[in-house]
């Protein structure tokens, strides 16, 4: 019986050499170490022996069982091991390979306008102040000096909704009566950015759809002189320390007296070329000194309280820092035109 117990022991080794996976090492266990097993049945056939035999063949039995059952964990783990390093080998990373590159995105370029004005008033001392682009026709023009039916309005061309008395803001203006509701009686030093809309015909030089930068200061003593200065000192922020100014004379119906203001074309520094259309001087914004009906509007006793305003359209001051010609660029989506900026 110790005859055969070796020879098991020999075959159970041998089997086990040859098992190369989790299966078969399962397999494994039930021929070699199972109750069917040789070795195990060992124990089984006990009482056929004699007493003296018994013990030493016992003894044996355990033993080879011992062996089998360590060999048995040492195979495992070393198919266990053998798996990760073919798991390592074959899974690697090539962290030296170069990453996907990934688009970057941009600001559109009017954006990036927007965000010039915002920093130059913000180091004045203006804040943004944000109204609705659906406006109603009180705001964007009676309270603003033109009641219904007053020609004035001409000057806009207008979206009007279904709902009577509801309109698309033709420009940022009607912020100004809703900031001076807000904060009157306190003194006022805002810039009011947004979307506008005119029906209008679409052409290189006019879109239906375009933005505005409305400013507004309210309070006691502001005069026609902080206007220049303030807007003078913006142009040189914007353009150039030493860019000349000059204001012409104009008519708003919610501002008295009203101006534009022009600067000198940089492009050919006043010499006139086709930029400038050969005058030498960019129109870049109207202004003007808060008409008093609208201070009114806005809660503002106009004996005691004086302000101006002004309104540009970053789009124009855009196609003039760069040289654009067209301003239906700004909403044509092409690729090539805007990744310039
Ligand atoms: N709202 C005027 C326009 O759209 C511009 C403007 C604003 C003029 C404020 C004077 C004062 O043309």
């Amino acid at each position: 019986m110790l005859e055969q117990l070796e020879k098991s022991h020999q075959q159970a080794l041998e089997a086990l050499e040859k098992v190369q996976n989790e299966d078969d090492l399962l397999t494994w266990r039930a021929d070699f170490l199972g109750k069917q097993s040789p070795v195990m049945s060992v124990f089984d056939n006990m009482r056929d022996l004699s007493k003296e035999e018994r013990p030493v063949v016992g003894r044996r039995a355990n033993e080879v069982r011992q062996a089998l059952e360590a060999a048995f964990e040492a195979r495992r783990d070393a198919l266990k091991e053998q798996a990760l390093q073919t798991a390592l080998k074959t899974e690697k990373i090539d962290v030296t390979l170069p990453g996907r590159q990934h688009e970057l995105g941009r600001l559109h370029p009017v954006t990036q306008t927007l965000r010039r004005i915002y920093r130059i008033f913000n180091e004045m001392g203006f804040q943004v102040y944000r109204s609705r682009e659906v406006e109603t026709d009180d705001y964007t023009f009676t309270y603003l000096n033109m009641p219904p039916h007053h020609p004035a309005r001409d000057m806009w061309d207008t979206f009007y909704t279904n709902t009577e008395g509801i309109i698309l803001r033709t420009h940022t203006s009607p912020g100004q009566v809703h900031a001076m509701r807000q904060y009157h009686p306190e003194p006022i030093r805002v810039i009011l950015p947004g979307m506008c809309f005119r029906y209008e015909q679409v052409s290189s030089r006019s879109e239906m759809q375009f933005t505005q930068v409305e400013g507004l200061a309210v309070g006691k003593d502001i005069t026609f002189g902080d206007l220049k200065g303030t807007l003078t000192d913006f142009a040189r922020r914007l353009f150039d320390t030493d860019v000349r100014t000059r204001f012409r004379a104009s008519h708003f119906p919610f501002t008295e007296p009203s101006a534009e203001m022009d600067v000198e074309c940089f492009i050919c520094h006043g010499e006139g070329c086709s930029v400038c259309k050969h005058t030498g001087w960019l129109e870049i914004l109207g202004s003007g000194v808060v008409h008093p009906n609208v201070l009114r509007f806005g809660g503002y006793d106009p004996a005691e309280y004086t302000g101006f305003a002004f309104g540009m359209g970053p789009e124009r001051l855009t196609m003039l820092l760069h040289q654009i010609d067209d301003i239906r660029n700004f909403w044509r989506n092409d690729l090539r035109f805007l990744e310039q900026f």
